[in-house]
């Protein structure tokens, strides 16, 4: 096939699904479908509460299952009997263009490079980044404060996570902004391509963060420090082969930022639409801090949704899972699951439970950035409480066209201090999705986020 007919075939498929996903959701009122429309963007909770009316385990319209039951949820993720593709390799996605290493894999491969990853994550580590983390919120305070209003966004939640994993991986400060900006046009994929300019995008994306790794890797060969890439580089073949270096470094890169913003996006609105909340963070913002986080990531948790297909024949709660059939398990459906939580659409900082949510999922492929996001926003919140109590919302909220992926694309707020010197305003730094625009309603998430261009379930 030449380009002109690839290009051709890929907008026909694109607007049918659009138009069988826009006639699904409108007309027939299936939930799954709303979840990708307008809708289901704007608020899922309602959408989620009338998929558990359905049972624990629902049939989907294309031949799958879908849960918003924790314990349904939480069991299929821990279950060895399903993976995150077939158990021949392939994952059942025409769309799939990225490797997005063993985010994608089923063990032994991904307990092999998942093993390789993990020290950078651990508790020590990660304590180590303490200094870095408070110093770069400081100076993002610093110009946001002096401005009097600002983007939290993009101002703030975005350039910390950023900062930190071009950092952890050893990119040059010069280079940071590009890398974050070629990572933000992949990650804007994780609900699926859905036109042709994405996908030109896309490719154009991917071959400058082959080309910006292939120079980062060059250069800690030549010159190792003790950051990711320069353990990567100096890995074994039996840890690590050359072709699979450059998926784990995009892998982390994209999953280093693109859900810590939503997590302190999603903290800062949820607060500020909650005075009382905000109130009792201001109040002691140093034992609240870690509170307003884990509630934030029960409360509306930056990553959605995630999926696993079953390898052999599962029964899951009395219903016969088949080979080879997927079920979405909706992160963001369990965290509000009554069965588990009282009162699950109240937002309360001060919530005692002992149920784990679901928001770094659970299982094999359980978050291993979480210390690190958990540190970042724990920091980010305490330092806002301290240093702008009289934060408040300045403007209408931008969502970001996502399902995956939750959380504001654009967020203004007053620091409730005026403007107070000429130091410009925080520049903005890129983020993914529907920050960058406006994408069409279309394209079911892959469900493994921070994933891949996904499919219909
Ligand atoms: C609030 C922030 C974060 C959230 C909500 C989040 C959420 C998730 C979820 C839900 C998964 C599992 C997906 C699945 O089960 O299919 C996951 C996996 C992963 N996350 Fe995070 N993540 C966050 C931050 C980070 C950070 C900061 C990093 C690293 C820099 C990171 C790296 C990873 C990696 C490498 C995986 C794959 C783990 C595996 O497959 O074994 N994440 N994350």
């Amino acid at each position: 096939m030449n380009d002109t007919s690839r290009a051709i075939a890929l907008a026909s498929r694109l607007y049918g699904e659009r138009a069988s996903t826009a006639y699904a959701g409108y007309i027939q009122r299936d939930p799954m479908a709303l979840l990708r429309l307008r809708p289901g963007r704007a608020d899922p909770y309602p959408i989620y509460d009338r998929i558990r009316e359905g049972g624990t385990l629902v049939p989907t319209r294309l031949g799958n299952w879908v849960s918003a039951s924790h314990h349904v949820c939480d069991s299929v993720l821990r279950n060895r009997r399903f993976g995150v593709r077939l158990a021949d390799g392939g994952t059942s996605s025409e769309t799939d263009e990225f490797d997005m290493s063993f985010l994608e894999m089923n063990p032994p491969d991904h307990t092999r490079l998942r093993r390789l990853a993990l020290p950078a994550f651990s508790p020590k580590a990660v304590a180590g980044y303490q200094d870095r983390i408070t110093r770069t919120v400081g100076d993002l305070l610093d110009r946001a404060s002096a401005a009097g209003e600002f983007d939290l966004v993009t101002g703030f939640a975005a350039p910390l996570p950023i900062a930190v994993i071009t950092d952890l991986l050893g990119v040059p400060d010069a280079d940071s902004r590009e890398f974050a900006r070629y990572g933000a046009v992949i990650a804007g994929a994780l609900d699926g391509i859905t036109s042709l300019g994405q996908a030109r995008r896309l490719q154009a994306s991917d071959a400058a963060l082959r080309r910006l790794f292939g120079q980062l890797f060059d250069l800690r060969r030549r010159d190792p420090r003790d950051d990711i890439v320069s353990h990567l580089v100096a890995a074994g073949p039996d840890q690590i082969r050359p072709d699979e270096i450059l998926p784990m470094c995009v892998l982390l890169l994209i999953a280093g930022f693109e859900t810590t913003v939503n997590l302190i996006g999603n903290a800062v609105l949820s607060l500020l639409d909650h005075p009382g909340q905000w109130q009792a963070l201001c109040a002691d913002p140093a034992a609240m801090a870690a509170k307003a986080v884990e509630e934030t990531l029960r409360y509306d948790p930056p990553v959605q949704v995630t999926s696993r297909v079953a390898l052999e024949p599962v029964d899951v709660g009395g219903k016969p899972v088949r080979a080879g059939q997927w079920v979405v398990t909706l992160i963001g459906a369990a965290n509000r699951d009554p069965e588990v939580y009282d009162s699950p659409g109240t937002f309360d900082i001060n919530r005692v439970t002992t149920a784990d949510h679901l928001a770094f999922s659970s299982g094999i492929h359980y978050c291993i950035g979480q210390p690190l996001a958990r540190l970042e926003a724990t920091i980010a919140l305490r330092m806002l409480a301290e240093r702008m109590p009289g934060l408040s919302r300045a403007g209408t909220v931008r969502r970001r066209n996502t399902t995956t992926i939750r959380g504001p694309a654009r967020l203004p707020v007053s620091t409730g201090a005026g403007r107070r010197t000429s130091t410009p305003a925080p520049r903005p730094v890129p983020v993914g999705g529907g920050a960058a625009r406006s994408l069409p309603e279309s394209g079911w998430p892959a469900g493994r986020p921070p994933g891949r261009p996904g499919q219909s379930r």
